[in-house]
This record gives C-alpha cells, structure tokens and sequence, in this order.
C-alpha cells in the first residue's frame, strides 16, 4: 500500500534516491527539441523538483539524497552535448545543497558512474565496440561504491578505477580541451551520430 511520506508517524529517516535518467547520442542539431527538453526534464527539473517538496520531510527527519550524476558532469561532451550538460547540472547541484544541508542532518551525495551495463547504452544510440565494454562496471558495483560512500559521508564518488583516473584528468584540463577530448574520445569507441 501507498502511503504519504509525510502521513506516516514516528522516527525514520528519509533517503531520497534520484536514479533515472536517459541520455542520447547524436549532433544536436540533428535531434527535436522534445527531446533535449524531455532530458532536461528527467536529469535536472526532476531531482529538483523531487527534493523540494520533500524539504520539510527531510529538514524534520534527516537523512539523505543520493543524486545519480555521471563521469560525463567533468566535461562538456559533442554529441552528448545536453546529457553531460544536464549531468554537470546535477554535480554541482549536489555539492551545493550538500554544504547547506550538513549542518541540518542532511547529506547529499553526487554519485559519477562510468559505463555501466545496464540498458543505458541501448536507449542513448551507443553501438558500443565489445572490447571498449571490458572496463564497464555491473550495476551492483556502482551499488556497493555507492553506500561505502554515503557511510563514509562523503559528497561525490567516482565509481571504478579508471572513471577515477578520467575524472581526475578532466577536471584539471581547462574545459575548452576537455570538450575536444571528450568528443575525439566519444567519437573512437562509437560509430559516427547520425
Ligand atoms: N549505464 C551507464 O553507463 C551510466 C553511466 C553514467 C550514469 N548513468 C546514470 O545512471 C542512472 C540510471 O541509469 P541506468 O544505467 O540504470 O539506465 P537504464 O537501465 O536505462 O535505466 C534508466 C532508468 O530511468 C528511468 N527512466 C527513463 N526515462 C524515464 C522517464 N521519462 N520518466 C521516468 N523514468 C524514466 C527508467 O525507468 P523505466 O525502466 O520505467 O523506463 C529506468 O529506471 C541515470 O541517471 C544515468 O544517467 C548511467
């Protein structure tokens, strides 16, 4: 049974997970507009949205937000031009909220995954080459790095080794040569967008 967050008595914390998202691969100019809106909308308006109206719930009980980024926030992407935008979005989002809300009970953690194997990389138009998924990580990894890292209280993870190792890169790279890597980068392990 359903019932309102704010309806049910008693103590309990309140973990807020914002997980869903999609991303789509391709020229931007080559895409409808609905759909840059419509990814905005799930990576960014969403987690906003979702936080907001359960403010008074969190600032009451405490707790957590647990806000699923990517490894694409470090760096403007060609091609994945709005996903990584709206990616950045909700990194630095995160990092924000997070220093507002510690001194109240609440944490927030900026999860940045790189491949993994989920349906991700169906529904964005990646035809990715086999041997460029060797490194990806499961889902359950992403999991497990995850709660080590909210236990830890930490605001941002990184998950898997070499998605450390590109972050790290990327965020020091002035973002004008980050973009341009990050584009030649796309454009080997994928095919040419359409
Ligand atoms: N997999 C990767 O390589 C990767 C890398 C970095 C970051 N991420 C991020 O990880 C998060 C989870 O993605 P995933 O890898 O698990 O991909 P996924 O298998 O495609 O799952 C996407 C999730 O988002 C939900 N969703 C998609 N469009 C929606 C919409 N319009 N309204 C409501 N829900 C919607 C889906 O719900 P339904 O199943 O009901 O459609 C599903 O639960 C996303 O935020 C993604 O950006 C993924």
């Amino acid at each position: 049974m359903l019932e309102r967050i704010d309806s049910i008595d008693g103590p309990g914390k309140v973990l807020i997970i914002n997980n869903a998202g999609f991303g789509n691969y391709g020229a931007f100019a080559a895409r409808p507009m609905e759909l840059h809106l419509g990814m905005i909308g799930l990576n960014v308006l969403a987690p906003v949205e979702l936080v907001a109206r359960l403010m008074p719930c969190l600032l009451e009980r405490g707790g957590a937000v647990i806000n699923v980024a990517s490894i694409a926030a470090h760096q403007p992407i060609p091609t994945l031009a709005v996903y990584a935008a709206s990616k950045a979005f909700l990194l630095h989002w995160s990092l924000a909220l997070g220093d507002e809300l510690r001194p109240v009970g609440v944490s927030v953690l900026a999860v940045c995954p790189g491949p993994t194997r989920t349906g991700f990389s169906k529904r964005a138009g990646f035809d990715r080459r086999a041997d460029s998924e060797l490194f990806d990580q499961s889902a359950d990894q992403v999991v497990q790095e995850t709660w080590r890292a909210l236990n830890r209280g930490k605001t941002m993870v990184v998950t898997g080794f070499f998605n450390k190792m590109i972050a790290a890169i990327a965020m020091r790279l002035p973002k004008t040569w980050s973009s341009r890597l990050a584009g030649q980068s796309v454009s080997r392990s994928r095919p040419a967008p359409p």
